[in-house]
């Protein structure tokens, strides 16, 4: 059995990730891949109620550190019951946001050193890593008016403009330093050009 490759869709807030990752899945299915579609933080039942704790801004004010270890948490379950098994079994996985989501919001947004992020990087996915990231990149204020367009605001939605700016740059500059694996898309231009480079990126990915 030839495992699956592992693609993850990445971006602040309000970028686009919903529309594209429905057009990444179609893509993919042109190339006759099998694919497995999932989230993070969520995609099994503890990490779905992980989500909920994460993303609810009632309650007491949940730490940096915890919020980090529940993000970690809620991976190890996604790893070992979603994301390893679809591989193992010749799956491709298309999972909307990963570990370069931590670097930039936990590491970029609240400061955490790159340090600590890796240990719990390496504790929980071993050798496991994303073998395609797509980033997805737009000034803050553009995906701020959109993600504030919709419904309520969760947790980190709430947060200060200079959080997503630290967000927006820690993503930049994991990019600049794996250009192989993580494909930087300007989302701020019209959808067809957005899903135009995508389709190229895939079908560079593919060959
Ligand atoms: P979503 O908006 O893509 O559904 O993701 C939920 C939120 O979780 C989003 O605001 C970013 C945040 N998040 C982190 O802070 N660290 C992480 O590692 C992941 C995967 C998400």
């Amino acid at each position: 059995m030839i495992r699956g490759k592992f693609i993850t869709l990445e971006g602040g807030e309000g970028v686009g990730k919903t529309t594209n990752l429905a057009f990444i899945k179609s893509c993919l299915q042109q190339y006759k891949v099998t694919v497995a579609l999932t989230r993070e933080p969520g995609g099994t039942e503890l990490a779905e109620k992980i989500r909920q704790l994460l993303l609810n801004k009632e309650g007491e004010t949940i730490t940096e550190q915890a919020e980090l270890l529940m993000i970690f948490a809620a991976r190890a379950q996604h790893i070992k019951h979603v994301i390893e098994p679809a591989l193992a079994q010749g799956n491709w996985v298309l999972c909307d946001r990963f570990t370069d989501a931590t670097y930039a919001y936990q590491g970029g947004g609240r400061n955490i050193s790159k340090f600590t992020i890796e240990w719990l990087e390496n504790l929980v996915q071993g050798n496991l890593k994303p073998d395609l990231t797509i980033l997805l990149d737009a000034p803050i204020e553009i995906g701020l008016a959109r993600a504030k367009a919709r419904a309520n605001l969760d947790r980190f939605e709430a947060e200060k403009t200079i959080f997503f700016e630290q967000v927006r740059q820690s993503y930049l500059s994991q990019a600049a330093q794996y250009p192989e694996r993580i494909k930087l898309i300007n989302a701020n231009q019209p959808l067809a050009h957005v899903q135009k480079e995508l389709a190229e990126i895939l079908e560079t990915f593919f060959q």
